[in-house]
């Protein structure tokens, strides 16, 4: 079945979620962080993650910038680095304007020249997609930018994959979902999504039920993988 609709996973996928604390630590105002950033971002991540996750299983719905303080203040805490709250304002203030990776407007260009449409289907709340896509300037060439504050769970729940669907009246086999976070991608391949992992830390393959269709270094080649098929 060919691909009519290519879905991105927002955070790790299109956004560095990492750029953050890289950035901040690259600001003379936190020196503490030079040596920390990568374990925060890390943990920072890790937490965010976790919650969201035990929030769908424990049906404690939250919006996902809760999720994001509450991993933040986590992480802050484990690695020694909470005692400066203006710190924590700088790291969440970036986080709505967290950089694009490089080749995300070229490939998003190239699948709308293709005539495919195009959208992000994130676990974040509406206002801070909006943050993140304009700050990367990539509002034109995407259709849609989907939010779980819909249907009110995060990820990996059904529903969420079935705003899609809602959206653009496609069949799951005609979607190719990309998504950094590999337990997206397994969970989307089990959905009957065509997947595509985007692998930048060369990871091992996440053990679930079910496995991406492609896995990719970066999104570059993800119109020739949405052309193929
Ligand atoms: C998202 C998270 C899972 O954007 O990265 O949905």
């Amino acid at each position: 079945m060919p691909i009519t609709t290519c879905v991105f996973d927002a955070y790790g996928t299109l956004f560095d979620v990492a750029a953050a604390a890289r950035q901040a630590a690259a600001e003379p105002a936190f020196p503490a962080l030079k040596e920390r950033w990568s374990d925060v971002a890390a943990r920072w991540r890790l937490k965010q993650l976790q919650y969201s996750w035990l929030r769908a299983v424990a049906d404690v719905h939250t919006d996902f910038w809760e999720v994001t303080q509450n991993g933040l203040d986590w992480a802050l805490e484990a690695t020694g680095l909470d005692g400066d709250p203006a710190l924590r304002e700088r790291l969440l203030a970036l986080y709505w304007e967290l950089q694009a990776y490089p080749e995300v407007p070229t490939m998003l260009t190239a699948l709308k020249d293709m005539g495919m449409n195009t959208a992000i289907l994130s676990n974040g709340s509406p206002p801070m997609l909006d943050g993140a896509v304009q700050s990367a300037g990539i509002g034109d060439v995407l259709d849609d930018v989907l939010s779980v504050e819909s249907v009110g769970i995060f990820k990996p729940d059904r529903r969420v994959y079935d705003l899609v669907g809602q959206r653009f009246g496609c069949a799951p086999g005609e979607v190719l979902f990309v998504s950094s976070n590999g337990w997206d991608a397994a969970a989307a391949s089990g959905y009957g999504f065509v997947t595509a992992w985007v692998n930048r830390a060369g990871e091992p393959v996440d053990r679930l039920p079910w496995t991406p269709a492609h896995v990719l270094s970066d999104l570059t080649t993800i119109p020739d993988v949405a052309g193929a098929q």
